[in-house]
Order: C-alpha cells, then structure tokens, then sequence
C-alpha cells in the first residue's frame, strides 16, 4: 500500500489544495489529508471545521481520508505507516522554506517529500490571501470550492 500524506494549514481550503488532493491521489494508493495543528495561531476557522470542509470538498475522491494531528509530521507518518509528504509549490519562493522542511524531515525518520507544482492558475492562490481579499468584500468564489465559500461567506458574516 502507497500511502502518501498532504499536511497543511487548510484555514479553509482551496482550490489550489484541493488540485494537489486530486493529483497525488491518482498516483498513491491512499493519500491522508492531516490539518496540522498549531496552538499559537488562532484560525478563522476550527480544526474540526476544517476537517469537514475537506471532507464534503474530496468526497468524490475514494482514496482520500482526512485527519489531524499535533505534533511532528515526521510522527503522524510513522503512526500510519506514510512513506511520503506530498507538497504543493507554488513558486521558487515555496521552495526554500519547502526545501529545508523536506531535508529535516527526511533527516530525522527517513520519510521522503514529493513536490507537485501547481496548475499555474493556482500560482498566486493562498489561504491568507483569500481571507484577506473575502474580509473587504472581494471575490472569492471562483477560489475555492462551493461548500467552503459558503462557509466562508457565513464565518465573516458572523464576525
Ligand atoms: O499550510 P501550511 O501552514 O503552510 O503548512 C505547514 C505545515 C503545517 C505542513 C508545517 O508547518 C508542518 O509540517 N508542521 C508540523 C510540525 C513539524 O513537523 N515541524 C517540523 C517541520 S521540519
């Protein structure tokens, strides 16, 4: 079994995760979504919001499962038997701070990274970005996917 892992932020998701999910699932027999979690920033939305926002966005993805973690990737990797991380880069930009979170993590357990460029339509894309721009009234639909603008639309309705 080639399972491969995708770990990140996703607050929320994007069109842009969402690709790089698709793509690695068509090469790993099973590819697990895990929300990292970080205690010192305060999300826009929970780790178990995002959770379900992944889930109903992969739904059409069989081999797909989403879970979350606190602690080092290396870890979660070695718990579920994940031979690999696959990362999406955006830019040369992505690449340095990538590069040397491939090279520690391959250094400490041996578990290898996978870089997938993106669809350069997606280039530009972040989830930062994306709240900023919905924040002052921005279009943002076209971003991401149906069931998580709705979500976002609601978050910053309500705050
Ligand atoms: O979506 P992000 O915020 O760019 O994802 C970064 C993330 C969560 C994948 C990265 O910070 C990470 O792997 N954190 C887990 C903690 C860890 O293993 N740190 C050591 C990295 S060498």
């Amino acid at each position: 079994m080639r399972r491969a892992v995708c770990p990140g932020s996703y607050d929320p998701p994007t069109n842009g995760h969402l690709d790089i999910l698709e793509r690695a699932a068509a090469v790993f027999d099973e590819v697990v979504v895990a929300v990292l979690i970080n205690k010192n920033k305060r999300g826009l939305f929970s780790v178990e919001e995002r959770m379900e926002m992944l889930g109903e966005a992969v739904a059409h993805v069989p081999n797909v499962r989403i879970d979350s973690w606190y602690g080092l990737l290396v870890d979660f990797c070695r718990q579920n038997d994940i031979q690999a991380i696959v990362k999406g880069l955006r830019a040369v930009s992505d690449f340095d701070y990538e590069l040397q979170m491939a090279q520690m993590n391959q250094q400490l357990t041996g578990v290898e990274t996978l870089f997938m460029p993106t669809k350069p339509l997606n280039s530009f894309l972040s989830s930062s970005l994306v709240k900023e721009v919905a924040t002052y009234g921005g279009d943002v639909a076209h971003l991401l996917p149906d069931n998580v603008h709705q979500r976002l639309r609601k978050r910053l309705a309500e705050n």
